[in-house]
């Protein structure tokens, strides 16, 4: 059975960008789903120590099981809000904790760091018309690279500072999951 890891960067209980990861996710079909919020797992950022150069793994374990999800996953479905041009603090902590796959492929040599192929979607909320979703998207699309993970689909809804999603937009991101699983 196919195994999707999903990862929500909202704090929002009615979070925008949730909402629309769920929708996408809906298209899945049968599935072994496992998901975290950002906040909730509340990663400690990553400290630049160079443990995972000369080990393999992070100094940090509190991870462990998600970074075990990850690597068993044959998706990757990443929902956020746009923070100031980014994604919000949580989220880009577990961002940049990823570098222990970085330190694999050019500190060890290991090729490819992640063994299992992933297909990604992006989910982007934003607040103002346009903003965010190239930043955050060149973001994912750069670290994928090493990640052996290829972004397929990107979902964005914009300006929700003045309007609020309707079903054309539902549609859109149940059609970017159909897209994605296909
Ligand atoms: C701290 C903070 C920073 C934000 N920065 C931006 C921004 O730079 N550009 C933007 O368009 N919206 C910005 N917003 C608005 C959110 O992106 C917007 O409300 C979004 O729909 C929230 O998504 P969610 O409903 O999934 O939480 C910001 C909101 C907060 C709380």
């Amino acid at each position: 059975m196919k195994k999707i890891l999903v990862l929500n960067g909202s704090p929002r209980k009615d979070s925008v960008s949730s909402a629309l990861c769920e929708s996408l996710v809906s298209s899945a079909g049968e599935a072994e789903i496992k998901k975290y919020n950002a906040y909730k797992l509340a990663a400690k950022p990553c400290m630049g120590c160079g443990y995972c150069d000369k080990n393999v793994g992070c100094c940090f374990d509190d991870l462990d099981e998600f970074m075990r999800d990850f690597e068993q996953a044959d998706y990757f479905v990443i929902s956020t809000p746009v923070y100031n041009s980014g994604v919000p603090a949580p989220l880009k902590a577990v961002v940049d904790r990823f570098q222990r796959y970085y330190a694999l492929r050019f500190a060890h040599g290991v090729k490819p760091p992640v063994a299992k192929h992933k297909k990604a979607a992006l989910v982007i909320a934003a607040g103002s018309k346009g903003e965010g979703k190239d930043e955050i998207k060149a973001m994912f699309e750069r670290q994928f690279t090493v990640l052996n993970t290829e972004l397929v689909t990107t979902v964005f809804f914009d300006g929700t500072d003045t309007r609020t999603p309707d079903e054309s937009i539902h549609e859109e991101a149940k059609n970017a999951g159909k897209a994605l699983f296909s």
